[in-house]
């Protein structure tokens, strides 16, 4: 499938426009009081008693921040970041070569912390807790067990899914801050920052459109942004106004409500289809040719926090807004929506 301007999965096109966009610091950085502000104590205390910094655990949807905020972390610290990814360390051997090469009070950045697969957890656990590492060198008979001692470092691992991760796991991180979808007052803040350092100009009214559309998620708000001023550039002199902004999402098919085409077909799909549900999330997957995984962590968390559905025991149902939305009458037989 084509990259969609509301996924807030990491795109291509993502790595310039983060690190032009990206805070450096927590001045910059908006919203997400709560995590900043345990942060913000836990570094002062850090930078005290020069111990390192307990093991931090970032979790929530896509696109919010985690990896801007681990990135605040080592700068506000004043240490490296070695940033990996779950699924880029596939054997112990991988998570052994990284964690040797740290250096003492480094920040080892873990994204997608739940794709690990359990063997190499396992290292992961003796490493995040005594500092050490134990390898099998030889063969047969002669194999045997050598303990490596390693630098104390900071782990900070990101997830999407805190669920996914075993106990064991979860239980070594001194700390775990959730972040959420940001306000829309939150997400105008940051499209203002995002047009002071790209240049443009950005009326309020056209803040307040885009943040409308940008399902709280900054990294959205920011792709759309960037849209909005190519568009302004191309076709009025490089002028951003609201009836460029509105322009621009439609090329884009984004709606008032930040639906694109895909949300649409998951709401139609189970009106239509399963009658308004509950219906299970693999039988959603099947009718529209998606991933389960990806309706789960990518598509879901904006559709139910903005009201458009609910997940019950029994599966998931389109709710009375999801109806009005698309414009389909309401069953009359059925008993009361959630609204
Ligand atoms: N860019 C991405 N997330 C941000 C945030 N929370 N504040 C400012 N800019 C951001």
């Amino acid at each position: 499938m084509e990259d969609r301007i509301v996924d807030a999965k990491i795109q291509a096109e993502d790595s310039e426009l983060d690190t032009h966009l990206r805070p450096r610091t927590f001045d910059g950085y908006i919203g997400q009081e709560q995590a900043k502000e345990g942060l913000k104590i836990a570094i002062a205390a850090t930078k005290q008693t020069s111990e390192p910094l307990d093991h931090i655990l970032l979790f929530g949807p896509p696109g919010l921040g985690k990896t801007t905020l681990a990135t605040i972390i080592a700068n506000e610290t004043g240490v490296n970041l070695r940033p990996t990814s779950g699924p880029a360390v596939e054997r112990a051997g991988d998570l052994a070569a990284i964690l040797t090469n740290l250096q003492e009070g480094d920040i080892l950045f873990i994204d997608e912390i739940h794709a690990l697969s359990r063997a190499v957890e396992e290292v992961l656990y003796s490493a995040m807790e005594d500092f050490c590492f134990d390898i099998m060198v030889g063969k047969g008979p002669s194999a045997r067990s050598l303990k490596l001692t390693l630098p104390r470092f900071t782990l900070i691992g990101a997830t999407t899914r805190a669920g996914a991760l075993s106990s064991p796991l979860r239980d070594r991180f001194g700390a775990t801050y959730r972040l959420d979808f940001y306000t829309e007052n939150e997400i105008e803040q940051i499209l203002q920052r995002s047009a002071r350092i790209l240049q443009v100009s950005l009326p309020d009214d056209c803040a307040k459109l885009i943040s409308q559309c940008s399902r709280r998620t900054p990294r959205t708000a920011n792709r759309i942004l960037k849209r909005v001023r190519e568009y302004a550039l191309v076709k009025n002199g490089g002028s951003i106004t609201s009836d460029i902004v509105r322009a621009t999402l439609e090329m884009l098919t984004i709606d008032e409500a930040g639906l694109d085409e895909v949300d649409r077909k998951i709401l139609a799909t189970i009106i239509e289809q399963f009658k308004g549900g509950p219906v299970g999330v693999n039988s959603i997957a099947a009718a529209i040719s998606e991933e389960t995984q990806t309706i789960e962590d990518v598509y879901e968390p904006y559709l139910l926090q903005a009201g458009f559905l609910q997940r019950t025991a029994q599966g998931r149902i389109a709710t009375e807004q999801a109806y009005r939305h698309l414009n389909i009458p309401l069953p009359q037989s059925k008993s009361p929506l959630p609204l």
